[in-house]
Protein backbone atom coordinates (compact mmCIF):
# COMPACT_ATOMS: atom_id res chain seq x y z
CA UNK A 1 0.00 0.00 0.00
CA UNK A 2 1.13 3.18 -0.80
CA UNK A 3 1.07 6.50 1.22
CA UNK A 4 -1.54 7.94 -0.36
CA UNK A 5 -3.80 4.96 -0.20
CA UNK A 6 -2.74 4.80 3.42
CA UNK A 7 -3.80 8.75 3.65
CA UNK A 8 -6.89 7.95 2.64
CA UNK A 9 -7.58 4.75 5.14
CA UNK A 10 -6.73 6.75 7.76
CA UNK A 11 -8.57 9.70 6.89
CA UNK A 12 -11.74 7.75 6.50
CA UNK A 13 -11.16 6.63 9.71
CA UNK A 14 -10.41 10.10 11.52
CA UNK A 15 -13.80 10.89 9.92
CA UNK A 16 -15.55 8.03 11.49
CA UNK A 17 -13.82 9.04 14.71
CA UNK A 18 -15.65 12.53 13.99
CA UNK A 19 -18.16 11.82 13.11
CA UNK A 20 -19.30 9.14 15.74
CA UNK A 21 -17.80 11.88 18.77
CA UNK A 22 -19.85 14.77 16.44
CA UNK A 23 -23.40 12.87 16.91
CA UNK A 24 -22.57 12.09 20.29
CA UNK A 25 -22.19 15.83 21.18
CA UNK A 26 -25.15 16.43 19.44
CA UNK A 27 -27.52 13.98 20.77
CA UNK A 28 -26.29 14.66 24.34
CA UNK A 29 -27.03 19.08 23.54
CA UNK A 30 -30.66 17.15 22.59
CA UNK A 31 -31.70 14.62 25.09
CA UNK A 32 -29.97 15.83 28.26
CA UNK A 33 -32.43 17.85 30.21
CA UNK A 34 -32.38 20.43 33.25
CA UNK A 35 -29.52 18.24 35.55
CA UNK A 36 -31.50 16.87 39.00
CA UNK A 37 -29.19 17.58 41.89
CA UNK A 38 -30.67 14.72 44.04
CA UNK A 39 -32.52 11.28 42.77
CA UNK A 40 -35.78 10.22 44.33
CA UNK A 41 -38.29 12.01 46.47
CA UNK A 42 -36.94 14.07 49.26
CA UNK A 43 -39.35 12.55 52.01
CA UNK A 44 -40.63 15.14 54.90
CA UNK A 45 -38.71 13.70 57.03
CA UNK A 46 -39.19 16.56 59.15
CA UNK A 47 -42.75 15.81 59.45
CA UNK A 48 -42.61 12.23 59.86
CA UNK A 49 -39.66 12.59 62.98
CA UNK A 50 -42.27 14.92 64.76
CA UNK A 51 -45.13 13.08 64.17
CA UNK A 52 -44.24 9.92 65.78
CA UNK A 53 -43.35 11.09 69.45
CA UNK A 54 -46.40 13.17 69.51
CA UNK A 55 -48.64 9.85 69.29
CA UNK A 56 -46.56 8.15 71.50
CA UNK A 57 -47.16 10.63 74.18
CA UNK A 58 -51.01 10.10 73.72
CA UNK A 59 -50.61 6.70 74.99
CA UNK A 60 -53.68 5.98 77.07
CA UNK A 61 -52.59 6.00 80.62
CA UNK A 62 -54.68 2.93 82.39
CA UNK A 63 -56.95 5.11 84.74
CA UNK A 64 -55.77 5.31 88.54
CA UNK A 65 -58.64 2.92 89.50
CA UNK A 66 -57.48 0.40 87.30
CA UNK A 67 -54.13 0.94 88.59
CA UNK A 68 -54.81 1.19 92.03
CA UNK A 69 -56.51 -2.79 92.08
CA UNK A 70 -52.61 -3.90 91.44
CA UNK A 71 -51.08 -1.15 93.38
CA UNK A 72 -49.31 -1.81 97.03
CA UNK A 73 -49.21 0.74 100.10
CA UNK A 74 -46.23 -0.95 101.25
CA UNK A 75 -44.56 -0.18 98.55
CA UNK A 76 -45.68 3.01 98.14
CA UNK A 77 -44.75 3.95 101.38
CA UNK A 78 -41.15 2.99 100.40
CA UNK A 79 -41.88 4.95 97.30
CA UNK A 80 -42.38 8.45 99.10
CA UNK A 81 -38.71 8.51 100.55
CA UNK A 82 -38.35 11.43 97.68
CA UNK A 83 -41.44 13.50 99.10
CA UNK A 84 -40.35 12.94 102.77
CA UNK A 85 -37.47 15.54 102.11
CA UNK A 86 -40.80 17.89 102.29
CA UNK A 87 -43.66 16.67 103.75
CA UNK A 88 -44.33 14.44 107.27
CA UNK A 89 -46.70 11.69 106.94
CA UNK A 90 -47.27 10.83 110.57
CA UNK A 91 -50.69 12.18 112.14
CA UNK A 92 -50.47 15.15 113.71
CA UNK A 93 -46.98 15.88 112.67
CA UNK A 94 -46.22 19.54 111.72
CA UNK A 95 -45.37 20.95 108.70
CA UNK A 96 -41.71 20.58 106.66
CA UNK A 97 -41.14 22.65 103.49
CA UNK A 98 -44.49 21.41 102.36
CA UNK A 99 -47.97 20.60 104.13
CA UNK A 100 -48.49 17.54 106.08
CA UNK A 101 -50.08 14.66 104.18
CA UNK A 102 -51.45 11.95 106.81
CA UNK A 103 -55.52 12.63 105.65
CA UNK A 104 -54.72 14.00 102.53
CA UNK A 105 -57.65 12.14 100.69
CA UNK A 106 -60.36 13.79 100.62
CA UNK A 107 -59.12 16.60 102.34
CA UNK A 108 -59.85 19.92 100.78
CA UNK A 109 -56.49 21.36 98.48
CA UNK A 110 -54.55 23.79 100.37
CA UNK A 111 -56.17 23.25 103.52
CA UNK A 112 -53.60 22.21 106.33
CA UNK A 113 -53.65 24.97 109.03
CA UNK A 114 -51.12 27.24 109.09
CA UNK A 115 -49.73 26.34 106.12
CA UNK A 116 -48.83 29.30 103.46
CA UNK A 117 -50.15 27.97 100.19
CA UNK A 118 -49.02 29.32 97.04
CA UNK A 119 -51.45 31.39 95.08
CA UNK A 120 -52.28 28.82 92.69
CA UNK A 121 -53.77 26.05 95.74
CA UNK A 122 -55.33 29.17 97.58
CA UNK A 123 -57.73 29.67 93.98
CA UNK A 124 -58.27 25.48 94.46
CA UNK A 125 -58.87 25.94 98.19
CA UNK A 126 -61.49 28.66 97.50
CA UNK A 127 -63.05 26.65 94.90
CA UNK A 128 -63.68 24.15 97.62
CA UNK A 129 -62.05 21.37 95.16
CA UNK A 130 -60.80 17.87 97.03
CA UNK A 131 -58.04 15.60 96.41
CA UNK A 132 -59.14 12.29 95.71
CA UNK A 133 -57.45 9.66 93.28
CA UNK A 134 -57.36 11.16 89.94
CA UNK A 135 -56.37 14.40 91.11
CA UNK A 136 -53.57 13.08 93.51
CA UNK A 137 -52.55 10.99 90.52
CA UNK A 138 -52.22 13.85 88.31
CA UNK A 139 -50.63 16.32 90.33
CA UNK A 140 -47.87 13.58 91.22
CA UNK A 141 -47.78 13.25 87.39
CA UNK A 142 -46.53 16.83 87.03
CA UNK A 143 -47.03 18.80 89.81
CA UNK A 144 -46.53 22.48 87.94
CA UNK A 145 -48.86 21.48 85.08
CA UNK A 146 -51.64 20.62 87.48
CA UNK A 147 -51.19 23.57 89.85
CA UNK A 148 -49.80 26.32 87.71
CA UNK A 149 -47.06 28.07 89.77
CA UNK A 150 -46.80 25.81 92.84
CA UNK A 151 -44.32 26.00 95.33
CA UNK A 152 -43.91 22.39 95.26
CA UNK A 153 -39.74 21.67 93.87
CA UNK A 154 -40.73 18.24 92.39
CA UNK A 155 -40.25 17.48 88.81
CA UNK A 156 -42.98 15.00 89.30
CA UNK A 157 -43.08 10.64 88.53
CA UNK A 158 -43.77 9.75 85.13
CA UNK A 159 -44.11 5.82 86.36
CA UNK A 160 -47.92 5.39 86.75
CA UNK A 161 -47.64 2.12 88.62
CA UNK A 162 -44.87 3.97 91.22
CA UNK A 163 -48.01 6.94 91.48
CA UNK A 164 -50.66 3.92 91.97
CA UNK A 165 -48.35 2.64 95.07
CA UNK A 166 -47.84 6.21 96.77
CA UNK A 167 -51.59 7.12 96.28
CA UNK A 168 -52.46 3.55 97.77
CA UNK A 169 -50.00 4.77 100.74
CA UNK A 170 -51.77 7.88 100.74
CA UNK A 171 -54.85 6.89 101.57
CA UNK A 172 -54.16 4.63 104.52
CA UNK A 173 -52.76 7.70 106.21
CA UNK A 174 -56.36 8.10 108.05
CA UNK A 175 -58.70 6.62 110.81
CA UNK A 176 -61.09 5.70 108.37
CA UNK A 177 -59.78 5.43 104.77
CA UNK A 178 -62.02 6.17 101.66
CA UNK A 179 -63.04 3.32 99.93
CA UNK A 180 -61.09 2.57 96.78
CA UNK A 181 -62.65 3.39 93.63
C1 LIG B 1 -38.99 20.05 97.44
C2 LIG B 1 -40.09 19.88 98.37
C3 LIG B 1 -41.20 18.93 98.01
C4 LIG B 1 -41.12 17.63 97.57
C5 LIG B 1 -39.87 16.81 97.26
C6 LIG B 1 -42.49 17.17 97.48
N1 LIG B 1 -43.35 18.15 97.84
FE1 LIG B 1 -45.39 18.01 97.90
N2 LIG B 1 -45.52 19.99 98.40
C7 LIG B 1 -44.45 20.81 98.63
C8 LIG B 1 -44.94 22.16 98.86
C9 LIG B 1 -44.09 23.40 99.15
C10 LIG B 1 -46.35 22.09 98.78
C11 LIG B 1 -47.32 23.25 98.84
C12 LIG B 1 -47.44 23.74 97.41
C13 LIG B 1 -47.98 25.14 97.18
O1 LIG B 1 -48.36 25.83 98.13
O2 LIG B 1 -47.99 25.51 95.99
C14 LIG B 1 -46.69 20.69 98.50
C15 LIG B 1 -47.99 20.21 98.37
C16 LIG B 1 -48.31 18.87 98.23
C17 LIG B 1 -49.66 18.34 98.24
C18 LIG B 1 -50.94 19.13 98.48
C19 LIG B 1 -51.25 19.10 99.96
C20 LIG B 1 -52.37 19.99 100.39
O3 LIG B 1 -52.41 20.31 101.57
O4 LIG B 1 -53.22 20.37 99.56
C21 LIG B 1 -49.55 16.99 98.04
C22 LIG B 1 -50.69 16.00 97.98
C23 LIG B 1 -48.14 16.70 97.90
N3 LIG B 1 -47.42 17.85 98.01
C24 LIG B 1 -47.64 15.43 97.70
C25 LIG B 1 -46.30 15.15 97.47
C26 LIG B 1 -45.78 13.82 97.15
C27 LIG B 1 -46.63 12.56 97.10
C28 LIG B 1 -44.44 13.96 96.95
C29 LIG B 1 -43.45 12.89 96.54
C30 LIG B 1 -43.77 12.13 95.38
C31 LIG B 1 -44.11 15.36 97.16
N4 LIG B 1 -45.25 16.05 97.47
C32 LIG B 1 -42.83 15.89 97.07
C33 LIG B 1 -43.12 20.46 98.62
C34 LIG B 1 -42.61 19.25 98.17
Amino acid sequence: MDSFEFNKIAGAVLGVLLLVMGTGLVAEGIFSGPKVKVEGYELPAGQAATAAPATEAKAVETPIAERLKVADAKRGEAGVKACQACHNFEKGAAAKVGPALYGVVNRTMGSMAGFNYSAGFKEHNAKGEKWDYASLDAFITNPKAYIAGTAMGYAGLADGAKRADIVAYLRTLSESPAPLP
